[in-house]
């Protein structure tokens, strides 16, 4: 089913473990363009999860399972037991999530030795059981989606990949275009999935390499998608949202300033300070840091700063002392 229209594209903010928490998903969809969030995954091995691990997973979940700005947020599970899986699905959605996630596409080691994530693209038909464990666990008014990448050495079994995570009944599809093994090089495959986007009844989300408004386009042209999610670059680029809603509906609009940026890097530091042990916000922040400066020269001038730093109060000097030395 093509449906290939003039609407504007639907964004989605991907899960990326370790810097796309409930702060930085705060902040990004308080900026704009984004439909929905997803958390980082959770890792399901041989328990039925407390309440607690998805309150602190998901703090939005206290928020009618939705971020500040009001943009729904689906929990992202990661485990192989279709019964363990559905059995934890459940305790999320009876905790108010707005949907549930499925992770096919990790590459982690540690994560596929356990059977999870990408090492099922291996085998389509227990992504099936997964998928219809789960979705048959849910209530129906609770999304399921799942999120593949093309399969795990090459792209041969894509199709019956998809096929099996559709034919379970799950709401939308989200396809990471590139295989395990080709991790995150450049490029991703989108041209790859249009047969599926065209005939298959679900919506087909598009992953991987979307770092500007013309990188959007191309991809919605080579892969006929209509929605699509964004990973790092939205992290390279805050406002990225915004600017691809601004760009298809013709408007000009200026993009964020690096004074701008130093506020967020400063809120994303103390809210996670807050939320954590202080010392434990460090290091998203650097890594946030490695991702803007792809678009913000200052940011590799103040990685450099700070790098060395495992003091949380020596980090919030280097970052005030950055936002001071714009004022002055
Ligand atoms: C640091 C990092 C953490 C990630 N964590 C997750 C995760 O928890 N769950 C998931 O499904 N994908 C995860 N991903 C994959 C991204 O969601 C996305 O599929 C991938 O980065 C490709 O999109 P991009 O090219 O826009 O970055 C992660 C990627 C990175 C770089």
């Amino acid at each position: 089913m093509n449906k290939s229209s003039n609407n504007a594209p639907r964004l989605l903010l991907a899960p990326m473990e370790g810097v796309m928490d409930s702060v930085m998903r705060g902040m990004l969809t308080g900026i704009g363009g984004y439909e929905r969030c997803v958390t980082e995954f959770v890792r399901i091995s041989s328990t039925v999860l407390p309440p607690k691990v998805y309150y602190r997973l998901c703090p939005e979940l206290k928020n009618d399972g939705r971020t500040k700005a009001g943009t729904p947020v689906y929990v992202q599970l990661l485990g192989s037991d279709p019964a363990l899986m559905a059995a934890n699905a459940k305790t999320v959605a009876k905790l108010g999530a707005p949907g549930i996630d499925l992770n096919f596409g990790c590459p982690a080691k540690t994560v596929n030795k356990s059977r999870g994530g990408a090492t099922l693209l291996k085998t389509p038909e227990l992504i099936f059981t997964i998928c219809k464990a789960v979705r048959d666990a849910t209530p129906i008014d609770t999304p399921v989606t799942a999120k593949v990448r093309l399969g795990f050495d090459d792209d041969s079994k894509f199709n019956s990949i998809a096929d099996c995570a559709i034919r379970s009944g799950i709401d939308e599809l989200t396809v990471h275009a590139r295989t395990k093994t080709q991790a995150y090089r450049p490029p991703a495959h989108w041209a790859l999935l249009k047969n599926v986007t065209n005939t298959r009844d679900i919506p087909i989300i598009a992953n991987g390499e979307i770092w500007t408004p013309s990188d959007l386009m191309s991809c919605r042209e080579q892969s006929a998608c209509e929605a699509f999610m964004l990973a790092r670059g939205a992290l390279c680029r805050p406002d990225l949202g915004r600017a691809i809603k601004a760009h298809t509906d013709n408007v000009a609009i200026a993009p964020m300033t690096w004074p701008e940026i130093t506020e967020l890097l400063i809120h994303f530091f103390e809210e996670n300070g807050a939320r954590y042990e202080r010392k434990y916000a460090i290091n998203p922040l650097k890594q946030w840091l490695v991702y803007l400066q792809y678009c913000y020269p200052q940011a590799a001038a103040l990685f450099a700063e700070v790098k060395r730093i495992h003091d949380p109060d020596d980090m919030l000097c280097a970052l005030l002392g950055a936002t001071q030395r714009l004022a002055a």
